[in-house]
């Protein structure tokens, strides 16, 4: 019963024998070699967007920094949410590799944010002219850290306010195979179809060892984004293993199926905690994150009978009848036993 993250999930093995086979020969190092101009190839088809400039990292905060490295300016503001994992989660990351631009936080409880939230945080901004932050991109993320999805209308009203401003809009896709999935839509109509203008599409939780694809619809932005990341530490020089896993996990669609499996799996669950009396729901989750609370007495259960899983709300000790919101999310492998082996120890 491990819901504790979809990081703790292992390497799928379409994937671990990529890097095997991926271990034989001398290829050229530094990205150049040919399962990077497959994975080049893919990607730009995946996307429908065939200029596009495609990078590989090897962790999110990478993909994310140097990303706003490239799409800011160091006297500028990033407008995101509070609950952002570049405002949370990345230990001042994006503010380093912009080197100083600010974050300016706008949104709600659920980790969105909304057109009209935004357009307010960017006319608050750029106003002081030279003694304040100019104006500069704006990024989202999809599925929120929340486990929101932002729907295609919501995403293309966000694109909107951005152009409207001129600035540019960067969508996190730690979970990106996770939203298209909840959605049901295409990579192109979550991202350049939405005015998003480079995404950072994530591997790592969803069956990967550790890489992430970076995708600029404009291609005029690869050749600053390649000094970043050299000078930022992340050029890899044996590529070709970011770029197996890349390839496998692109290959006839697997990150669309292995997100399919992990949203499953969490709808199960969710499904089953909406009929119980004692669980709240503050937002809908439909991909493979919930948030939900219910009373300390099961929360202590349940990690007594060995479930993994974080708590967010509610005091280290208190009555058992005290809520408590809990995170929970599934991975590629998280199994249906798993699921309805923790249902039957909230049921009893
Ligand atoms: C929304 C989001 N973005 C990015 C990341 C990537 O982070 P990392 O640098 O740990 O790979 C994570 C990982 O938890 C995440 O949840």
């Amino acid at each position: 019963m491990f819901f504790a993250s979809d990081n703790t999930s292992g390497v799928h093995p379409r994937i671990l024998d990529a890097l095997v086979r991926a271990n034989d020969g001398y290829p050229p190092s530094y990205g150049d070699d040919a399962i990077m101009a497959r994975v080049r190839d893919r990607l730009r088809e995946t996307f429908e967007a065939p200029e596009a400039a495609v990078y590989l990292v090897a962790t999110g905060t990478a993909a994310n920094s140097l990303i706003l490295g490239t799409l800011a300016q160091p006297y500028e503001t990033i407008f995101c949410t509070p609950m952002s994992h570049i405002n949370e989660d990345e230990a001042n990351a994006p503010e380093f590799y912009t080197g100083g631009a600010k974050l300016t936080l706008t949104g709600t409880e659920d980790a969105k944010m909304s057109a009209a939230t935004l357009r307010k945080a960017i006319e608050a901004e750029g106003t002081r002219g030279v003694h304040g932050p100019k104006r500069g991109p704006v990024s989202l993320t999809n599925v929120t850290e929340r486990g929101t999805v932002y729907d295609l209308d919501e995403l293309g009203r966000i694109g909107t306010v951005a152009k409207e401003f001129g600035l540019p809009l960067h969508l996190d896709g730690a979970r990106f195979g996770n939203a298209v999935e909840a959605l049901g839509c295409t990579a192109a109509e979550m991202s350049w179809k939405a005015g998003v203008d480079a995404v950072s599409f994530g591997g790592t939780k969803s069956g990967c060892m550790g890489v992430e694809a970076v995708v600029f619809f404009d291609p005029a932005r690869a050749e600053e984004f390649e000094f970043r990341r050299k000078r930022g530490g992340h050029l890899f020089s044996k590529h070709r293993y970011l770029s197996a896993q890349m390839a496998a996990y692109l290959e006839d669609d697997l990150w669309r199926s292995l997100a399919a499996q992990a949203n499953a799996a969490c709808q199960r669950l969710a499904q089953a905690l909406k009929q119980m009396p004692d669980v709240r729901f503050s937002h809908d989750t439909p991909a493979n994150i919930i948030f939900a609370s219910w009373p300390r007495g099961l929360h202590e259960k349940l990690k007594a009978a060995g479930a993994h899983y974080h708590l967010y709300s509610g005091s280290e000790t208190g009555p058992e009848d005290e809520m408590q919101e809990a995170r929970l999310v599934t991975s590629w492998s998280t199994s249906e036993e798993d699921v309805d082996r923790f249902l039957e120890v909230m049921r009893h």
